[in-house]
């Protein structure tokens, strides 16, 4: 008897690729439990081969977010001790999970003058490291192998469709678009690469400013985002985000986060424009931390965001800082970021 066990490991290995679903005629969903496993796995597997990551290693990591989640489940599986340093807007939820799994999270209660609590957080980093004999960084704003963990994603999805067009998703660190669309083009040059940032972000032109979309955007520009990637970049509103989740939710019943949201508000958007192009839109994370908030009427309410109405188009820019309304896009076509913002920027 033929049997498959061999294949059967443990639960980051059983998550690491996205499911994939059929949203309208072109539009494909890669569906993710927690996209930041891919990168997580990868980065601490590769660190262990290479001997960086010893029994008395300590793992160091800022997150506030999906990454820290992922790290610490590897790092339990592993059986590595992992300090993350956070934010007072890491929720409640999170990091009960996190400290369950082990991980010593230190929340960094005021932020810098320039970069934010982003810069806060990497100061206390770097604190952490100094004072401790064995460390390493996972460092998924810089670390290569972050991008290049995606290569397994982006192998899949052609095995999967057969055919990828165009690759619509959130950027956060750059890590997933860059090196899925990396490896796509390694097939087909022409993928077309679609970004999803927010408005007040640095990521693509913005100065930085308070943001209330979590998950996507940034305040620090990250190494690893390699703008020549980007067809066309897309600044979405918390509030269009949201919705377009819930959205997602309703008419797909697709239950997940609101970066998810927002990616798939262009991303349907785009495949109605090029019918004839196959779109795959990223959907990094599922909805269980957002059920207080995206998923609160009363929450959506109380921030201003409720309402937001979906069927508006969004509209084009000739320059980055130009983009301030709810929803607008920019041809970046493949520049560098010199190039579009001019130099010195
Ligand atoms: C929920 C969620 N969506 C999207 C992203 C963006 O992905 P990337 O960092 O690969 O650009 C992140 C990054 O942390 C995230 O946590």
């Amino acid at each position: 008897m033929t049997t498959e066990i061999d294949s059967i490991s443990d639960i980051t290995h059983a998550q690491l690729l996205p499911r994939y679903v059929r949203i309208s005629g072109n539009l494909y969903g890669a569906v993710f439990t927690l996209m930041k496993i891919v990168p997580a796995r990868h980065i601490l597997r590769a660190a262990l081969a290479r001997g960086d990551l010893g029994p008395d290693t300590l793992i160091v990591e800022t997150t506030s977010g999906t990454f820290g989640l992922a790290l610490a489940m590897e790092a339990a599986l592993l059986e590595r001790r992992l300090v993350l340093v956070s934010d007072p807007v890491i929720d409640v939820g999170l990091h009960r999970r996190l400290r369950d799994l082990g991980a010593r999270v230190e929340i960094c209660s005021e932020p810098a003058e320039v970069g934010g609590f982003q810069e806060a957080r990497l100061r206390r980093v770097a604190e952490i490291r100094a004072s401790h004999p064995d460390t390493f960084c996972p460092e998924q704003y810089s670390n290569p192998d972050n991008p290049r963990s995606y290569a397994v994603v982006a192998e899949e999805m052609l095995r999967r469709l057969g055919r990828v067009d165009c690759v619509i998703g959130p950027v956060g660190s750059g890590g997933s678009m860059c090196g899925t669309v990396r490896t796509l083009r390694e097939h087909n040059p022409q993928v077309r690469a679609i970004g999803v940032d927010t408005h007040q972000s640095v990521l693509f032109g913005h100065p930085d400013g308070p943001r209330t979309l979590r998950g996507l955007g940034n305040s620090l520009m990250p190494p690893n985002l390699d703008h020549t990637v980007f067809d066309e970049v897309h600044w979405c509103g918390a509030g269009e985000a949201h919705a377009a989740t819930r959205a997602l939710h309703r008419e797909h019943a697709l239950f997940q986060g609101p970066t998810s949201g927002a990616a798939f508000q262009v991303a349907r958007w785009w495949a109605e424009r090029n019918p004839d192009a196959r779109c795959v839109v990223m959907l990094p994370d599922e909805g269980h931390r957002y059920q207080e908030t995206t998923y609160n009427d009363a929450w959506l309410a109380e921030q201003s965001l409720a309402g937001a109405d979906l069927s508006v188009k969004p509209r084009e820019v000739a320059a980055p800082e130009l983009a301030v309304g709810t929803w607008d896009w920019f041809p970046w076509a493949r520049r560098s970021f010199e190039d579009v913002m001019g130099e010195g920027r």
